[in-house]
């Protein structure tokens, strides 16, 4: 299975009572957890660097290079190349050969720096993080009432990698086994049906629901108009644009009925009306259709999300998920590590009987909302 199935070690806690002394022994603990977060924040300009211009698809397509065939490789600067493999190799995500000088990526540094496509593939994201430095004026602005902030305020960068870092999840799993943990509705899609992806971003779960259900059509929705042109694009390059349609609409708002499955990846956490999103849901939907909301993983007190991801998707939220809950009307404001209960009283309140997780990855939960 895939990568975003691996272990989240849980972080250190910190369990010392409020006005202790200054203990050296903590002090110097905390410093060398600090300079290793900031070298992997540095490093990570050089990550998204490399995938940007090719340099670990290339370093993987033909084994060992010195800096100097890489640069020849790639046609860029020799001296900036070689400076870029030795930070990988000093960061573990290229091996190097001090006698030779050669470098080359092992088969795991392939797999999830270089597999564009692939099931392991992770440095796709990685624009996100850089993406989200970039607002860091708009979201102080934001934090002192000077302004909101929405998904459309940032970076693009944004919303290219995002859709690059949950592809690989959709891929394996929801077509897989996400929607067959639903009741009933794998069954109704295989026989034909009708799927709403609401909040669609780039459209990769409706062109790959599209994908697996071959008799289904399938409509995606999101407020940005750029996302939906990519989405467009996504279906055409998928040989589904005659199943799958696009339109920029707002969640509580969007058109249509008689949909057997709704979709929500990523998204209701960020919305500002969870509540009457999930009412409009509920209305759309034909007897026995269901509700899926795909979010990110959490665990139900901040204790429990002390962990990378837990970390991850706390910073988006502060970053990105609630300052686009605060931009927009409404009043409950989830944020992207909200407890299941959150979610089910949001379902109940909305009108749907229950909301249970049927399914969870490290990286993602699983909500099934039954009306
Ligand atoms: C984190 S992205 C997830 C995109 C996609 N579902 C995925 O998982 O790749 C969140 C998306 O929610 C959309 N969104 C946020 N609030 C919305 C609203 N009120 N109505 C429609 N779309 C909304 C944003 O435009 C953005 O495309």
């Amino acid at each position: 299975m895939s990568l975003l199935n691996h272990q989240d070690p849980p972080l250190p806690g910190v369990a010392t009572p409020p006005g202790a002394a200054l203990d050296a022994q903590e002090r110097e603990a905390f410093l060398a957890r600090f300079g290793a977060d900031q070298a992997a924040a540095m490093h990570l300009a050089t990550v998204v660097l490399g995938e940007q211009l090719g340099l670990y698809r290339a370093l993987a397509a033909a084994g060992p290079h010195t800096g100097e065939q890489l640069a020849e490789r790639t046609e860029l600067t020799p001296r900036l190349v070689l400076e870029w493999l030795r930070v990988q190799a000093v960061s573990g995500y290229c091996e190097h050969d001090p006698a030779t000088d050669l470098f080359w990526l092992n088969p795991a540094q392939q797999a999830c720096l270089a597999d564009d496509g692939g099931p392991w593939f992770v440095a796709g994201g990685t624009s996100t993080i850089s993406a989200t430095h970039r607002s860091i004026e708009q979201v102080a602005a934001a934090f002192r009432g000077e302004r909101t902030v929405t998904w459309g305020d940032h970076d693009p960068a944004l919303f290219s990698g995002v859709a690059r870092a949950f592809r690989p999840a959709f891929e394996t799993h929801l077509v897989a086994s996400w929607i067959p943990a639903l009741g009933g509705i794998d069954a109704r899609l295989r026989t034909g049906g009708r799927i709403a992806d609401v909040a669609c971003g780039f459209g990769s779960a409706a062109v790959l629901m599209a994908q697996g259900y071959p008799l289904a059509t399938v409509a995606g929705f999101d407020q940005h108009g750029p996302s939906i042109r990519a989405a467009r694009h996504a279906a055409a390059e998928g040989g589904v644009a005659d199943r799958v349609t696009f339109e920029v609409a707002d969640a509580a708002a969007f058109p249509g009925r008689d949909y057997d499955l709704v979709t929500m990846c990523n998204a209701l956490h960020e919305m500002g009306d969870p509540v009457g999103v999930c009412r409009r849901v509920r209305q759309s939907l034909a007897d026995e259709g269901r509700l899926m909301l795909i979010e990110p993983v959490a665990g139900d007190t901040l204790d429990d999300n002390r962990t990378p991801r837990g970390r991850s998707f706390l910073s988006a939220s502060t970053m990105i998920c609630l300052p686009s809950a605060l931009s927009q009307p409404g009043e409950r404001h989830l944020g992207a590590q909200a407890p299941d209960a959150d979610f089910r009283e949001v379902a109940l309140d909305a009108g749907f009987r229950g909301c249970e997780r049927v399914a969870s990855t490290p990286l993602h939960r699983v909500l099934e909302l039954t009306p």
